[in-house]
């Protein structure tokens, strides 16, 4: 039995640079691993079962999960079932990547489990098959990721204070979020600099996108604003905010807040 932490990712900025012909969308993002986890308790058994903590969940062959164990069973070759726990406390249809790492926890756990026959490197070119944010979870927590998010670029650990994740009690899903998003030509590109110089600009293009798909999550951001946050923000998709700067989200008026803080890859192991 292995028990292997999973976690949250959030998007500091997200610009969408324009549509691709295969219909998905040019990305320029700085993603970053928070201290929000998911558990995932892996052992060997006679057939193949996953059960999930919240019964929400589809726990059959949509679950990223099982994209990860079968992708590795092809690449691999190697036959073998598993009994798995999945014990969600990510939000879903949150823009978290909650699902994306399950599958890149999992692609790194069978790896470990059957004597590492693949390297880290090949895990994130496998992991980029499963969905565009896979492979971002095999740098060590933070990455200006482009293409469609599968290029991965590490970057030094950022000094962030720690911030809010807030989820409202209604989630979004990415591809309708996509299909709303608006391709803006007057795109300068600078964010990346600006972090880097430790001028944050914080910015999400697929914000407006959300709105029109969920209107009321405008108003969830205004609330949150008059709260005495310095930024307020959406990750990936949505429907979290991230709250930075001092305040306090009201606790009772969301599905979940947490207050969390950057993580690292162990650079030998997991997170
Ligand atoms: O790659 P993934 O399966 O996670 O993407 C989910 C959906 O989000 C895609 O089907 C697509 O509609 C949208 N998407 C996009 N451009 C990206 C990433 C995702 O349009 N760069």
């Amino acid at each position: 039995m292995m028990v292997v932490r999973s976690p949250a990712k959030v998007n500091l900025f997200l610009r969408v640079l324009g549509k691709r012909d295969d219909g998905y969308h040019h990305l320029s993002t700085l993603m970053q691993t928070i201290s929000l986890f998911d558990y995932l308790h892996i052992a060997l058994a006679d057939q193949d079962q996953l059960t999930c903590t919240d019964f929400r969940i589809p726990t059959d062959k949509r679950n990223l999960v099982w994209r990860a164990v079968d992708l590795f069973r092809k690449k691999t070759g190697l036959s073998f079932q598993l009994r798995i726990l999945l014990e969600k406390n990510i939000p879903s249809e949150a823009g978290l990547g909650g699902g994306s790492g399950n599958a890149a926890s999992v692609l790194w756990a069978l790896n470990e489990l059957c004597g590492k026959p693949a390297s880290l490197s090949t895990l994130m070119h496998w992991a980029a098959e499963i969905g565009s944010d896979v492979p971002f979870f095999f740098s060590k927590g933070t990455a200006h990721c482009t293409g469609r998010g599968e290029c991965v670029q590490e970057l030094e650990h950022l000094d962030l204070s720690p911030f809010w994740v807030v989820k409202p009690s209604f989630g979004l899903s990415t591809a309708a979020v996509y299909r709303k998003v608006q391709i803006k030509n007057d795109q300068e590109a600078s964010e990346l600099v600006s972090f880097l110089l430790g001028q944050p600009c914080y910015i999400n293009d697929l914000e407006e996108a959300a709105f029109k798909e969920a209107p009321h999550l405008k108003a969830v951001k205004e609330e949150l604003e008059k709260l005495g946050f310095s930024k307020v923000m959406m990750t990936g998709s949505g429907s979290a905010l991230l709250c930075f700067g001092e305040g306090n989200p009201d606790f009772n008026s969301y599905s979940f807040s947490s207050k969390v803080s950057a993580i690292r890859r162990d650079p030998i192991g997991w997170y």
